[in-house]
């Protein structure tokens, strides 16, 4: 049982929500803002399947949601490729466009997958901080841990622009400024374009250059937690690095101390 809305029909069991706002960053990376379904319930930290109405049978890809869980809009931060199923056409979306969303929300990167500690670090690299933008503002998160420490990798300078405003917003909070003050920290680095801090995350704490920056103690699974979000080898290094500290990998049914999230694309 479809709906026909715009020239396409609208497959059953998937929500088709508008579009309130675009920002684009860079030529590769955006960030947009929907309608959200009344019955859309989701943990801060998972993904949603996402697609357009602009085929018969619309191409879905697992966009993580940026926005926190009490929040009535869904935000999402995407790349975009020139060729690319989705993005070609998503890149283009502008306000009041439809933009379809599947029931269920899923992911590894949520809360209630780690065990309690004094600090979570969130590692990601390009549009992997979206999971983390949901997280850092969601007052659950600061239940669990003291500190929250958010890393984010990009190629440029201008890729850090999602993640700086992020926390720039983050302070104006009137509702949850108040409760993140003095207790989250972005830690943003490039690797291609010439920055006061540079070199991939896994480098940085190899070296402790990164501890040294932020004066902080090296990660341990003593009083530690890890999330990690990002491109398929950047998962892969890192998860070998936290291993090598002693590191055990949680999920749902049986919480640990790190979450790496698979689905991502990006
Ligand atoms: P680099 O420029 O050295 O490849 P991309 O834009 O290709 O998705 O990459 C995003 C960021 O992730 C880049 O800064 C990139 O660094 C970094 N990166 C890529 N692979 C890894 C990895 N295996 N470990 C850590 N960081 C990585």
């Amino acid at each position: 049982e479809s709906v026909a809305r715009s020239d396409f029909l609208i497959p059953a069991n998937v929500h088709a929500e508008r579009v309130v706002s675009v920002r684009h960053y860079t030529d590769r990376l955006f960030s947009f803002r929907v309608t959200r379904p009344q019955s859309f319930r989701f943990r801060s930290g998972e993904f949603v399947m996402i697609g357009l109405p602009n085929a018969e049978k619309p191409v879905f890809r697992a966009y993580s949601i940026a926005s926190p869980a009490w929040d009535d809009e869904l935000e999402f931060f995407s790349i975009k490729v020139p060729d690319g199923p989705l993005t070609q056409h998503l890149q283009r979306i502008q306000p009041g466009d439809t933009v379809l969303l599947r029931q269920k929300a899923t992911g590894t990167l949520v809360v209630d997958a780690l065990t309690p500690a004094k600090r979570l670090f969130m590692i990601s690299t390009g549009t992997g901080i979206a999971p983390f933008a949901s997280l850092v503002r969601d007052p659950d998160t600061y239940e669990k841990f003291d500190e929250i420490i958010v890393t984010h990798t990009c190629r440029d300078h201008a890729e850090l622009a999602y993640g700086v405003e992020l926390f720039e917003n983050l302070e104006a909070d009137p509702l949850i400024g108040e409760l993140t003050a003095g207790r989250v920290t972005l830690y943003s680095t490039t690797t291609r374009e010439i920055t006061p801090r540079m070199g991939r995350i896994t480098r940085l704490i190899e070296t402790g250059r990164f501890h040294q920056d932020l004066g902080i103690a090296p990660l341990s699974p003593e009083t530690d937690r890890v999330m990690i979000c990002g491109s398929m080898h950047m998962l892969k290094d890192v998860k070998e690095l936290v291993e090598g500290l002693g590191f055990r990998e949680g999920s749902l049914s049986q919480p640990a101390d790190f979450v790496v999230e698979r689905a991502f694309v990006g």
